[in-house]
């Protein structure tokens, strides 16, 4: 979702933005899709050739960097790494100690505790907490397409940073909502149930899963069914959001469907990896 956050913080709010990652390959291949979306505003008459270099200019890959100065003068970071707790961790604590006194902290996380991440956020030369400047900035995919941003304040985030951040998110076209620090927030609380339902539907052999995703997509206006939706989320993603859900709530109603778990498992992580419950090659 970096590179679709990346494009639009460009194209739409206008600020020069930096991609990290610890893999080249993926940087590479993210400004390629960048310069593909470009592409195709430029076909479709909606960006003249200067607009597009204009939006293709500001935007700059600095590899794997954040100790080495990339980030010296940025306002505000956008973490969109992997829903793993320690994974994040470790990030927040870095950018806590290399980025300006001033910047704001934020995590696209779909469902981990932003009073965890913002608890991680301590410069490790000066022992000082930046929790005040953290907080949840939750896009959708894809984000170019989907027009909310959900934010989330963690117990410690300072209002005037809450502020900035919705400013942002309205200045890159988004419209924002508020969510409690909860498990799943609003997003993830309602619909990641509503895909492991649709997940037991399917191997407790109710229908098949195209029957499934057709009375969604025709029966409700969904435009994608379900397990379509799923696939395109990531079963991975799925999988470890309702074990948040459950794990944090302690709720058995959130327990993920065990088709779900055989699913990733088996490596079969959706879209991404070619296979999921339909096949993508
Ligand atoms: N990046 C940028 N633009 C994209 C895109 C992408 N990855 N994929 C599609 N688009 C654009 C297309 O270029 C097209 O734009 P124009 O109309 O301007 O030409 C537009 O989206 C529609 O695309 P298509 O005609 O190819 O296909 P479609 O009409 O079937 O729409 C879709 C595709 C927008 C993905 C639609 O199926 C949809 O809305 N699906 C549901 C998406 C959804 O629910 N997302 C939320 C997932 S949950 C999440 O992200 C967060 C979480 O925490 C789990």
């Amino acid at each position: 979702m970096g590179i679709g956050i990346a494009y639009v913080a460009a194209k739409t709010a206008g600020v020069q933005v930096v991609l990290s990652d610890r893999s080249q390959q993926q940087l590479t291949k993210g400004l390629q899709f960048v310069d593909s979306l470009l592409g195709k505003e430029v076909k479709k008459g909606r960006l003249n050739n200067e607009e597009a270099s204009r939006v293709r200019g500001r935007i700059s890959a600095a590899g794997d960097s954040v100790e080495q100065g990339a980030f010296g003068e940025v306002d505000l970071v956008v973490e969109a790494v992997a829903e793993s707790l320690p994974i994040k961790q470790a990030i927040f604590g870095s950018l806590a100690t290399h980025l300006p006194p001033h910047a704001i902290l934020a995590s696209n996380t779909s469902s981990i505790s932003l009073s965890t991440l913002a608890a991680s956020a301590v410069n490790s030369k000066t022992g000082e907490s930046r929790a005040r400047q953290v907080v949840g900035f939750h896009f959708f995919n894809p984000v170019p397409v989907m027009k909310l941003v959900e934010l989330i304040p963690a117990l410690q985030t300072d209002s005037s940073v809450l502020d900035v951040a919705r400013g942002f998110a309205e200045r890159m076209g988004k419209t924002v909502t508020l969510s409690a620090d909860t498990p799943g927030f609003i997003s993830n609380r309602l619909l990641m149930p509503f895909i492991n339902e649709a997940i037991i539907t399917l191997e407790t052999g109710i229908a098949s899963k195209e029957d499934i995703d057709t009375t969604l997509k025709l029966g409700m206006a969904h435009p994608m069914g379900p397990l379509q939706l799923a696939d395109f989320i990531g079963l991975d993603t799925c999988l470890s959001i309702m074990k948040v859900l459950q794990d944090e709530t302690g709720d058995s109603k959130y327990r993920p469907a065990v088709l779900l778990g055989r699913m990733v498992a088996a490596g079969y992580h959706g879209k991404k990896t070619g296979r999921g419950f339909y096949s993508y090659t």
